[in-house]
Parts: C-alpha cells; structure tokens; sequence
C-alpha cells in the first residue's frame, strides 16, 4: 500500500495477502484490525450490518456478495484515531468539505482501505462505503442497501428506536426505506448538528424536507 506509514501500527504490521473475494477471509482481517486498534463498538457493529445487508440483498435483488463486502468494509476507516483523521486525509490528498471537518471523516478512509489494502476497486463498492452514513444525490440499489442495514444495525448501543418503522417503510421497497429514514434523519429526533452536503442532496432527491 501506498503511504503505508501514515496508517495506525497494527494495519502496517499485519499486511493482506488474501483474497477479498473471500468473505470469510475478509470478515476475519478486518475483525482482527478492529480488535487491534480497539475498536470495540465498531467490531461488533459491522457483522450485524454485514448479515442485514445480505438480508436486504436477497431480499431486493441487490448482488449479496458485494453487499456483504461492502458492508465489512464500511466502518474501517473507524481505526484512524479520530484527532488524526484530517491530517491523513489530508496526507492522502482527499478534499475535505468544512462539514467533514465536524463529521467523521472515516467512510472516506474506508473507500482508500478497500482500495489499496483489499484492491476493491470496483467504483460501485466505493461508491456504497462511502455514502454509508448519508447517501447522495443519485444512490444505486447497492448504496441504498448498505446505507439502510447501517441505519438498522446501528452502533449506538441496542437497537434505533425506528427499526420497526423503518422495517414498515421497506415493504415499499429500498426507495421507501430510504425516504423513511432521510425524513428521521431530517427531524429533530436525530439531533443532527450540521447536515452534510451529501444528505441535503439526498434529501433532495428524495422529496425531504429538512427540519434541520
Ligand atoms: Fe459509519
Ligand atoms: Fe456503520
């Protein structure tokens, strides 16, 4: 990997020579660099979001092996401590909006460390990775899948207090899944201090109004 001095110790230490094609092999590694970088929330969160994410796949039609692959691979950027997110974005060339600066910027270091740790590259998968938090203006079915099971299985501790409304709004399909849930995250009830361009131009697309 390139400018792999400038990743936490455990990822430098413990190079991929696998296959991630291989999702059990993948599950494995990104598992062992969590625990790693103790990430403890995080390495609980991502197995619940890969199985609701297969789940939603099968069930929409959506490949359920790059919704598994994405899934895994979502939150990883999560072992970049959070002081030191914008300097290695920075170091990494990526351009950071003033909203990211407040946000978590690591859905943007999970695309690179799919990219270069695991060679996914295909711009799809990097495409559902990093609008996992807020979807964008033109979501795939891939994006909308992982972007709901991460909405599902969050990891705030238990489970939303909308995972029965959002499973409601789903039997309308992806599309009403995600119109529920950008209105939820548009309320005040998700306490959302500065909302991220992204999201407005997701709420955008998807007709919300935004009460924030
Ligand atoms: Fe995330
Ligand atoms: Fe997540």
């Amino acid at each position: 990997m390139d400018r792999l001095h400038l990743w936490p110790e455990p990822l430098r230490a413990q190079p991929w020579m696998g296959d991630a094609g291989n999702l059990a092999a993948l599950a494995e590694d990104v598992d062992t660099l969590l625990s790693a970088c103790g990430r403890e929330v995080t390495r609980e969160h991502v197995p619940r979001v890969m199985t609701e994410a297969r789940r939603l796949a099968r069930h929409f039609g959506v490949p359920e092996g790059a919704a598994a692959q994405a899934a895994l691979l979502h939150d990883l950027g999560g072992i970049v401590p959070r002081a030191e997110m914008v300097p290695l974005c920075e170091a990494l060339g990526i351009p950071i909006c003033p909203e990211e600066r407040q946000m978590l910027l690591h859905a943007q270091l999970s695309v690179v460390l799919a990219r270069e740790r695991y060679g996914v590259t295909a711009a799809g998968m990097g495409q559902a990775i990093r609008y996992h938090t807020t979807l964008h203006a033109a979501p795939s079915a891939l994006d909308l899948v992982v972007f709901l099971a991460d909405k599902l299985e969050w990891d705030q501790g238990g489970p939303p207090p909308y995972q029965a409304a959002l499973r409601r709004a789903l039997r309308n399909g992806l599309e009403g899944g995600a119109t529920w849930m950008l209105r939820w995250m548009a309320s005040p009830e998700a306490r959302l201090l500065v909302p991220h361009p992204d999201l407005r131009a997701a709420w955008a697309t998807f007709g919300v109004t935004a009460l924030v």
